[in-house]
C-alpha cells in the first residue's frame, strides 16, 4: 500500500459537477482508484473566494459528497475529504505564501479572468496594466479579493500537504499545477531539502481535455451557463441538447466544421461509439448530416452515462449520516499526511519550539 504513487484531486464546492468535471476529472478519479493510493476531496475554502451565500456553499459541499459517491468513487478504495477539515492546509498555505511571489500570482490566467469580472473590465484582450490599475486604484469600491490572488497557492498546498504524484484534472487547470511544481522546486532548493515532490497532471496517456460547452463559445463551465448536469433529468437534457448552437449545415463537400458543430462533434467522442462519431462524421462530409439526428444520439448517448448516476444521487444525498461517516474517515486519513508534512515544513523554516 505505501508503495503505491499518490494521487490526489479536488472539485470547489461552487454547484452540481457537469460533463465538464466529469470528463475533465471525476470519472478519471474513479479509474484511478483502482491502482493508486487515492485522495480526492471537495474545495470548500477555493469556492470563498468568490464569496459565496454560506447557505449555498454548504450545500454544495453535500452535493458533491452525494456526486463523488454515485459516480463511483468508493470510501473503501480512496480517502473522501472536505478541504476545511484538514485545518493543516490552512497552515502551511500562511507558510507556503513566504515563498510566492505576487508578480506571478497576478499573471496567472485564472486569476486575470475572475479579476476581469470582478471589475466589470469587459475586453479579454491583454489589458493587463488596465487590471493592475484598478486593483491598485484605492478610491475604487470595486475590490479583487486577496485569497483570490493566492488561490494557486492554497491549490498547490492541497497537493505537496500530501505529496501527491498524480493530479488528474482537465486542461483549464494545467497552469496551476505548473506552479505548484515551480514553488515545490523553489521551496526544496531554498532549503537545500527534497520535501515535496513535483507532481503532474494524469490521463491514460491522452491529452487533457477541454470539455465543450453548448452555447457553440469555449469551454463548458458553470459561470457560462452551457452546461449538461449530472443531475439533469432526461426532459431537462434533451431540451439542453436539442438547443445547442449550431450552424447552416455543410453546403460543400468536406468543408471545414465551424466551431459550434465541432463543439457537439467532441461531446460525441466522448460519450458515444466510435462508428456512431464516424457515420456523422462521414454525413457531414458529404453534405447529408442533419444536426436534429445528430443531436438526438447525442443527447442518448450521453443520458446513458448520466441517468444511472443521478439515480444514485437521489438515493445517497439526503443520507446525511452516511456521507458523514464516509468525510469524517476521509479526513482522518488525510489529517494524519498532513500534519507530518506540516511538522516537517516548519521545522525545515525554522519554525520551533525551545521549551
Ligand atoms: P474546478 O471546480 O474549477 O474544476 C474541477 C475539475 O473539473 C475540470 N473541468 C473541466 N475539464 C474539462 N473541460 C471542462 N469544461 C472543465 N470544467 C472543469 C477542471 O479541470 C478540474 O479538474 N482548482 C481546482 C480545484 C482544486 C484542485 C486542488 C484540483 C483545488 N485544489 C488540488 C486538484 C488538486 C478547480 O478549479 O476545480
Amino acid at each position: 500500500m505505501d508503495k503505491k504513487e499518490i494521487v490526489l484531486s479536488g472539485i470547489r464546492a461552487t454547484g452540481n459537477l457537469h460533463l465538464g468535471n466529469y470528463f475533465g476529472a471525476l470519472s478519471k478519479f474513479v479509474r484511478m482508484q483502482e491502482d493508486y493510493d487515492s485522495m480526492y476531496f471537495i474545495a470548500d475554502l477555493h469556492a470563498l473566494t468568490t464569496n459565496p451565500d454560506p447557505q449555498q456553499l454548504h450545500c454544495n459541499v453535500k452535493n458533491i459528497i452525494a456526486e463523488y459517491l454515485a459516480a463511483g468513487l468508493d470510501p473503501e478504495k480512496s480517502t473522501l475529504f472536505v478541504q476545511s477539515d484538514v485545518p493543516e492546509v490552512s497552515e502551511l498555505y500562511l507558510l507556503l505564501n513566504m515563498h510566492v511571489g505576487i508578480g506571478e500570482l497576478m499573471r496567472t490566467a485564472s486569476f486575470k479572468d475572475k479579476a476581469r469580472k470582478q471589475l466589470g473590465i469587459k475586453t479579454d484582450n491583454d489589458n493587463d496594466g488596465e487590471i493592475e490599475k484598478e486593483i491598485i486604484g484605492s478610491d475604487s469600491n470595486k475590490r479583487v479579493n486577496a485569497g483570490l490572488l493566492t488561490y494557486p497557492t492554497l491549490m498547490a498546498v492541497d497537493i505537496l500537504i500530501q505529496k501527491a504524484h498524480k493530479v488528474p484534472v482537465g486542461k483549464d487547470q494545467e497552469q496551476h499545477l505548473e506552479l505548484t511544481r515551480r514553488f515545490a522546486r523553489r521551496f526544496n532548493s531554498f532549503y537545500g531539502v527534497e520535501l515535496f515532490p513535483e507532481p503532474t497532471n494524469f490521463d491514460f496517456g491522452g491529452a487533457p481535455i477541454k470539455v465543450p460547452g453548448l452555447d457553440g463559445s469555449g469551454k463548458m463551465g458553470k459561470s457560462e451557463g452551457n452546461c449538461i448536469y449530472l443531475i439533469d433529468d432526461e426532459k431537462t437534457l434533451r431540451k439542453k441538447v436539442m438547443r445547442a448552437v449550431t450552424d447552416e449545415g455543410p453546403k460543400v463537400p468536406n468543408q471545414p466544421v465551424s466551431q459550434p458543430v465541432q463543439n457537439l462533434f467532441t461531446l460525441m467522442e466522448l460519450t458515444s461509439a466510435p462508428d456512431v462519431v464516424q457515420h456523422f462524421r462521414d454525413a457531414y462530409a458529404d453534405c447529408s448530416i442533419r444536426y436534429g439526428d445528430l443531436k438526438k444520439q447525442l443527447a442518448e448517448d450521453i443520458l446513458k452515462i448520466t441517468l444511472p448516476i443521478r439515480e444514485r444521487i437521489l438515493e445517497i444525498q439526503n443520507d446525511d449520516a452516511y456521507m458523514g461517516r464516509v468525510v469524517r474517515l476521509g479526513a482522518e486519513k488525510a489529517r494524519e499526511r498532513a500534519s507530518k508534512t506540516l511538522r516537517e515544513a516548519r521545522e525545515i523554516m525554522g519554525i520551533r519550539k525551545f521549551y
